[in-house]
């Protein structure tokens, strides 16, 4: 029997709600595949920052630091603003643990109604690839002349050589790896005319050493319309944090909901745990309802199997949220009544 310990953090708002059942599916999982889980929870949170200051210990990241993986639900709510709870909690784990690989699949799931014309399950199966530590996401910068009528907000974005290059090799990795072998670059050369050329040129030097990856690149405006228009087009896409941010809502979007899709931040060289979470946030408009969809959590989980060394375990997740979805049982977001235990009871038994 291989034994997993594991940091749970559920966090904020719906985050509480799915992790349990992430939890109970990965139990039936690893009761079917001879796995053991040791759960260590976390109570980190923006209530944890209400009554001690900080969204986590100072200590926190020693805390989970030899932990197999972490398994994250959401953070954020009103009451402790977004900037302070995101940079207090999630993305320190992100950067801590060198997770720059952020992976997220998109994918039109059987049961789950479309929101664009004539698509058929097969038609969207892609791969946003998100750079997840350094670009958009900087904390360079500041105001200056607060409360002049000069007054300015002024930040940097951050392109290293290291921090492209390392997230191009994984994009063309996974294509390399995918039958289609296609990568799609998200770019901004036209406009943003310093990072954005420096970010092609990479991928053009990256390209030369995968000789059977066929390579596109759209700027970031068509290539969203583009999602919408023609999903099918896409195999793998790579973007950087902020453009990776949007594409990976914009793509679950265009297959029904947002609350069904995964999010894995790898540390490829394992030095560090890797974390597993949904993409959405806390959705703070229905928590408490008992109506989350988990499948995003589910399927994250889905995800830790596999990084974990276990993918019969993870075929085994995905089979039952893709038999569940094909009898028909759908929360509210996909349209139907199904509560958050129903849909994960659901699966679990059909593990
Ligand atoms: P959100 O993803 O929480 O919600 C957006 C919309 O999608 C809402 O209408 C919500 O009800 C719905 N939704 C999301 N997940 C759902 C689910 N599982 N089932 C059914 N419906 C679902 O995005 P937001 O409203 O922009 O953000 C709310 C808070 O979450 C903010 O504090 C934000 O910063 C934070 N956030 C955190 C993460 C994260 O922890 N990775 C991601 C996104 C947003
Ligand atoms: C996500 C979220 C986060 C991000 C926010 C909450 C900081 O939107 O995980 O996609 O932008 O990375
Ligand atoms: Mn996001």
């Amino acid at each position: 029997m291989r034994e997993f310990r594991i940091a749970v953090i559920p966090g904020d708002g719906i985050g509480k709600e799915v992790v349990p059942e992430g939890i109970r599916v990965l139990e039936a999982a690893a009761a079917k595949h001879d796995l053991r889980f040791r759960w260590d929870e976390f109570p980190w949170s923006c209530e944890y920052f209400l009554q001690h200051g900080r969204m986590m210990p100072e200590d926190g990241l020693d805390q989970i630091r030899r932990h197999d993986a972490i398994f994250l639900g959401a953070v954020g709510f009103p009451g402790v603003p977004d900037h302070i709870s995101l940079w207090g909690l999630l993305i320190p784990i992100r950067r801590g643990f060198r997770q720059y690989a952020n992976l997220r699949p998109v994918k039109l799931m059987p049961g789950v109604p479309c929101p664009l014309a004539g698509r058929q399950v097969g038609d969207i199966d892609f791969m946003v690839v998100r750079e997840n530590n350094e670009g958009e996401y900087s904390s360079i910068g500041g105001r200056l002349y607060e409360g002049t009528d000069q007054e300015m907000a002024v930040q940097q974005s951050v392109f290293t050589r290291q921090g492209v290059d390392r997230i191009l090799k994984v994009a063309f990795d996974i294509a390399q790896s995918r039958p289609k072998k296609h990568l799609t670059s998200a770019t901004k050369s036209n406009g943003i005319a310093i990072t954005m050329p420096y970010w092609d040129e990479r991928v053009k030097a990256m390209s030369a050493a995968y000789p059977e990856v066929k390579v596109d690149q759209f700027h970031i405006d068509i290539l969203c319309a583009q999602f919408v228009r023609n999903p099918h087009w896409f195999d793998v896409v790579v973007g950087s944090n902020l453009f990776g941010d949007i594409l990976s809502d914009l793509g679950p979007g265009c297959t029904g909901t947002i609350a069904i899709a995964p999010s894995a931040n790898l540390n490829p060289e394992r030095e560090f745990p890797s974390m597993f979470e949904p993409v959405h946030g806390s959705a703070p408009d229905i928590y408490g309802q008992g109506i989350a969809n988990p499948i995003g959590q589910i399927w994250a989980g889905a995800m830790m199997l596999d990084h974990l060394g276990c993918p019969e375990a993870g075929a085994s997740v995905m089979a039952a949220i893709e038999t569940v979805l094909g009898s028909g049982l759908r929360t509210p977001d996909m349209g139907g009544q199904a509560h958050t235990t129903d849909m994960g009871k659901a699966i679990a038994d059909a593990v």
